[in-house]
């Protein structure tokens, strides 16, 4: 024992060496190679054991994702001892982080760090808005900043790896994790996955305040037919291509440190056993470098799926497909090393996965310190700071989209005399928060109520009452097991609503979903008000005509009634820890709302999935026949569509102008528009650009994303901003099964939302 540990100290102390030496003569230039031989001379001290130890993630028991596995918390103890195990997740603090990494530099052979996991999705402690809300800023600046603030907080505590952006692309408001995805579109969740690896990863991995971050769910998780959870995925491999992998890809080339595969199986295979998406895609021709997890127990549910007929099987096919490491299911640690001694997984296989893991470790800094992210002070000092508060007030404005604003009805003086806050959500602390809140405190926010009541003068008056709830009690609310099982439907409180709102200048109406009902687990069939919340917005109409809706929600919902019969709508979502003072912010003007959706509204549950970017199909629309793609029953367009949201003041768009109307596949066009403040405000404005190849050796969407720019506007001013259109942007997974740009003839829109008539067009030639 002595022996080996001398010669793993002797390699590494050469490595270091190596390594100090080779930093002072050429820089960081080649770091990345002298990793790759610290991690070779650590992989050559290895025993199979240990090799496969290194594949298996526990969970640190006390705050559960999924099923909880019955391995009892000593067998999880040995084995972090006898080094078989290379990650935890849900080790919450420096404490005990420092526990768990001691008890394998103490006990190993090897003393090879832990690699500490969490789900911080949209921070820490300070809490963001949910990942869908802020998508709807389209500002990537405070999107990687945001991720950067939360890196910071989680190092302070202990972590180390987060397992977030979020990729999938989502385009059904039934499937409840929808609240942490960008949306529909695969362009826009490109770079806002790009913005925050950059934010969690900082330019330098090995800083003690930036994390790993981890795509996921590789891949199609957002397909799941009916929106249901976990449900089948059956898409074509173009479309997979086309629209699932592409955000997927740009995060790997930005140089995300792990991916993590999905529940979901792909048109009959799993994703956890897919061997082409995973090793010949994205290992090989993506040539990425990190580690792949699976998801929590996604491997042994492969026996469920009815794909693995049991654990080692399914470790035999994970292993092969290219899943590096085991989240939970026990199944590599009980059954690899057998496969290998079988000859039913390849040395060589390990070996590979266990490189990549040590490489991301290495890049983490955890050889030269193991507990680089064990600092009490830190964990004291920076998190939940004044100045982190201000940060996510800043991103939770900017998330927030007006829908509509009839008559001018806002932004309200701070003047106003009487002005009443109603509804179950308006002095709720806890939904703001939404779910996967890490460790964001329960009724925590600031709610709407307290952050009118900050922002106003001293004169105005402010009335409260709640009217109803949405669920029949806060605990139920927090699980949400059966929605409507639990909605409540005591309309007690609504005299009290109607009187309070009877005399008021205007009504402030909070209303939409609580906190817990999207999420994990949390697709629903029904996108309305659930409860007695509809019957609430009606009685408060009939006696009070200004009312303004600021609707909280992790998912589009069916708000058509509303729309139709309220003058005025506030998308506010779940803003995180300072929504009260966000939306008050938006509500008396101090901050004229920039958001834009990143999702389609339906008028109705029946549309979905809708989403911006369909097919043309051959019977478009014809308002005169019947036998046409329509409904009979409601449009077929959106409510509100991708890209749209207002602002207190207005924009045109004018000079449309291309540099060339025909360019080569290799070639550039130049694309310039002139964007005018046509109101007496300042405004930001989110300059959108999309295509349409007309003709395709596959078919094409409609409309696609192809640019964005958010821009400041004075009242008044004008503005030319420009895109470039390239073949990067034109090509895509044609009928040869690779990327390129097809010659043809091509359609190009500008404007402020997806549904901008402003075009022109262009031609690639042969
Ligand atoms: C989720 C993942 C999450 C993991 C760990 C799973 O149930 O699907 O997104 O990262 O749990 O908490």
């Amino acid at each position: 024992m002595k022996n080996i540990n001398q010669i793993l100290i002797l390699t590494l102390s050469i490595a270091f060496l190596f390594n100090c030496e080779n930093k002072n003569k050429k820089g960081n230039s080649n770091t990345n190679d002298i990793i790759e031989q610290q991690v070779d001379s650590v992989l050559a001290l290895m025993t199979l054991k240990e090799k496969v130890g290194q594949m298996n993630q526990f969970n640190g028991s006390w705050d559960l994702t999924g099923p909880a596995s019955n391995v009892s918390n000593q067998e999880k103890l040995e084995r972090l001892k006898n080094g078989e195990v290379g990650s935890m997740l849900n080790v919450l603090s420096v404490k005990a982080t420092r526990e768990a990494q001691k008890l394998v530099m103490d006990n190993s052979r090897l003393k090879i760090p832990l690699i500490i996991g969490y789900d911080v999705i949209h921070g820490y402690k300070t809490i963001f808005p949910v990942p869908l809300g802020e998508s709807a800023s389209w500002d990537l600046d405070i999107i990687k900043k945001s991720a950067e603030i939360a890196a910071n907080e989680a190092s302070a505590a202990g972590v180390n790896w987060t397992f977030s952006p979020m990729i999938d692309i989502s385009r059904d408001a039934r499937w409840g994790r929808i609240m942490e995805s960008s949306g529909e579109d695969p362009f826009l969740t490109a770079k806002i996955g790009v913005a925050k690896v950059q934010g969690y990863q900082g330019g330098d991995l090995s800083k003690n305040n930036t994390i790993a971050a981890c795509a996921k769910h590789f891949a199609g998780y957002g397909f799941a037919e009916a929106g249901r959870d976990y449900n089948t995925v059956n898409i074509g491999e173009y479309e997979l291509h086309n629209t699932v992998l592409p955000p997927f890809k740009a995060v790997a080339e930005a140089g995300v440190a792990t991916f993590m595969n999905s529940f979901n199986e792909i048109d009959g295979i799993p994703a956890t056993g897919h061997k082409e998406i995973q090793r010949n895609v994205l290992k090989g021709d993506w040539n990425w470098d990190g580690f792949i997890v699976s998801d929590w127990g996604s491997i042994g549910e492969m026996i469920t799926h009815g794909y693995a007929k049991d654990k080692k099987h399914a470790a035999e096919i994970a292993a092969n497909a290219g899943s590096d490491m085991d989240m939970e299911s026990y199944a590599y640690v009980g059954y690899l090393e057998e496969l290998v001694n079988e000859g039913k997984v390849n040395i060589t296989l390990i070996d590979n996965a266990v490189k990549r893991i040590l490489r991301v470790k290495f890049r983490l800094g955890l050889f030269d310190d193991p507990y680089k992210y064990c600092n009490e002070e830190r964990e004291k000092n920076e998190i939940y700071t004044e100045e982190n508060q201000a940060f996510s007030r800043e991103v939770a404005k900017k998330s927030i989209v007006l829908l509509k604003n009839e008559n001018n009805i806002l932004p309200l003086s701070k003047n106003i005399k009487n002005i009443a806050v109603i509804g179950p959500l308006a002095d709720d602390k806890d939904t703001p928060i939404g779910n996967w809140r890490a460790k964001g405190g329960r009724d925590t926010a600031i709610s709407l109520l307290e952050g009118i009541k900050n922002a106003v003068l001293p004169s105005a008056k402010v009335t409260y009452a709640k009217g109803c709830d949405i669920v029949i009690n806060k605990e139920i609310g927090r699980t949400f097991l059966l929605p409507l099982k639990f909605a409540n439907t005591d309309k007690s409180g609504f005299p009290a609503a109607v009187n309070t709102a009877k005399n008021a200048d205007v009504v402030i109406l909070a209303i939409g979903e609580v906190a817990l009902q999207t999420g994990e687990g949390r697709s629903q069939t029904n996108i309305g008000f659930a409860g007695v919340q509809q019957d609430l917005l009606e009685v408060i109409l009939k006696v009070n005509k200004n009312v303004v809706i600021t609707l909280m929600n992790g998912r589009p919902m069916d708000i058509s009634w509303a729309s139709e019969n309220v003058p005025s709508i506030l998308e506010c979502w779940q803003l995180g820890s300072q929504s009260g003072n966000a939306i008050a912010d938006v509500l008396f003007g101090d901050y004229n709302p920039s958001g834009k959706l990143p999702v389609s509204f339906p008028h109705n549950v029946g549309q979905e999935p809708l989403y911006y970017n369909q097919k043309m199909t051959g019977r478009p629309f014809n308002p005169t026949h019947v036998t046409f793609s329509a409904y009979r029953d409601a449009p077929k367009t959106a409510l509100y569509p991708f890209g749209y949201g207002l602002s207190y003041t207005t924009f045109e768009y004018k000079n449309l102008t291309l540099d060339k109307n025909e360019i080569l596949a290799d070639g550039e066009i130049k694309v310039s528009v002139d964007v005018i403040n046509t109101g007496d405000r300042d405004g930001e404005e989110v300059v959108q650009l999309y295509i349409r190849d007309l003709v395709g050796s596959l078919t094409r969407p409609i409309k696609e994303l192809k640019g964005f720019e958010k821009i400041m506007l004075k009242a008044g001013e004008t503005k030319t901003i420009n895109f470039t259109i390239n073949g990067e942007l034109l090509q895509f997974y044609t009928i040869n099964k690779i990327w390129e740009v097809e010659p043809g003839d091509f359609e190009l829109w500008v404007g402020g939302d997806s549904t901008t008539k402003l075009k022109s067009n262009f031609a690639v030639k042969e």
